[in-house]
């Protein structure tokens, strides 16, 4: 008979492996729903999310970001209420994106101690928020031609000039990090930009600074949303001579542990919900980097729209996107539902 009693003495993994129907009902723990919430594998809590924050100079304005309902762009008055009502929320930390009032071909704002995420943060640290304010490390919201970095001719065409690049890189992380930046975030995708950033901030001695590197970050159609909100999408071309092609999955691993090497503290990948096989890999390749992903604008703008036409469950689809980067090895999100999804858990 094959249909026996199990033998409760053999702990061996075969035997539960082979049990099958009728002894096994996997219905039974769903049956209850204090049941169903004990044996839940993946939780979101608040602590989970970062979230991206966008200011401008300028006195009491909210220009509301018409691709992304509910958020906009603040002027850094506001930002005190504004980390106020955030950290009541329970969320960690912010990322913070600048819309400099001049932008030109070296992207200037963002290396002066008086650009505009440099005033943000001192405006967020001047309030004695503990908020954890992380700064976004990249030029395309500063050039005028939309580019993460100095643009140079080479052999007749426009392209991102790597290794003068890195130069500025690093002097635009050593500025936030004197203007109060808890944690610098570079996502320029530049070759070394991890190596040039610990180099400029441990020569001025910022060596406890973590960096999140966006290690893993996407040539992807996902963040025309993000470009209207800093008004930088590229004058001329693409990014895809510095950002990943979405077809690849081996090169992640690679640039994940280049930038380990390089010495960052956290990894990123960007997008996330496209990208959810490469979360997991990523994770199991450094399990133990605590890893970010970036729900991105364009899937954030995708669930609004939706929703408003009243052809999805905002709520449900929401919870159900972060559940999956979540279980898919994502430490942490960065989310503009930060807010409203920290409403749904409470
Ligand atoms: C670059 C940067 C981008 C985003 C975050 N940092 C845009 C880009 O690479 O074009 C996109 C974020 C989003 O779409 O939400 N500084």
């Amino acid at each position: 008979m094959s249909s026996t009693v199990p033998d409760p003495t053999d702990t061996s993994a075969s035997t539960a492996a082979s049990a099958s129907f009728p002894d096994v009902r996997m219905r039974r723990l769903r049956t209850h729903p204090r049941l169903r919430e004990m044996v839940r594998e993946t939780r979101l809590s608040p602590s989970d999310f970062i979230l991206p924050l966008f200011v401008r100079h300028g006195e009491n304005q909210r220009i509301p970001i018409s691709s992304m309902p509910g958020h906009s762009q603040l002027t850094v008055d506001l930002l005190s209420a504004e980390v106020a009502e955030i950290a009541s929320l329970g969320i960690p930390a912010v990322i913070l994106f600048g819309i400099p009032s001049e932008k030109d071909a070296v992207g200037s704002d963002a290396c002066d101690e008086n650009g505009i995420v440099a005033e943000a943060v001192r405006a967020i640290k001047a309030g004695n928020s503990d908020l954890l304010v992380i700064t976004d490390v990249c030029f395309c919201e500063f050039t005028d031609h939309g580019h993460c970095g100095i643009v140079n001719d080479r052999h007749g065409a426009l392209d991102v000039d790597n290794d003068a690049t890195l130069e500025i890189l690093a002097t635009q992380a050593v500025t936030h990090a004197r203007a109060g930046a808890d944690m610098v975030a570079p996502s320029g995708m530049m070759d070394g930009m991890v190596g040039a950033i610990r180099g400029g901030l441990d020569a001025v001695g910022f060596t406890n600074l973590p960096i999140l590197s966006y290690a893993v970050k996407y040539a992807s159609a996902f963040y025309g949303p993000f470009r209207e909100a800093v008004e930088s999408a590229p004058g001329f071309g693409d990014r895809r001579s510095y950002q990943m092609d979405p077809a690849n999955a081996g090169e992640a691993l690679r640039e994940a542990a280049l930038d380990v090497a390089e010495g960052a503290d956290l990894l990123m990948v960007k997008p996330a919900l496209a990208y959810l096989d490469i979360i997991r890999r990523v994770k199991d390749a450094h399990p133990g980097v605590p890893l970010a992903a970036y729900n991105v604008s364009g899937e954030y703008a995708m669930v609004k729209a939706a929703a408003e036409a009243g052809w999805i469950d905002e709520q449900g689809v929401a919870m159900e996107i972060l559940l999956a980067i979540k279980r898919a090895g994502a430490d942490m999100i960065l989310t503009y539902f930060a807010k409203d999804a920290c409403r749904w858990l409470a």
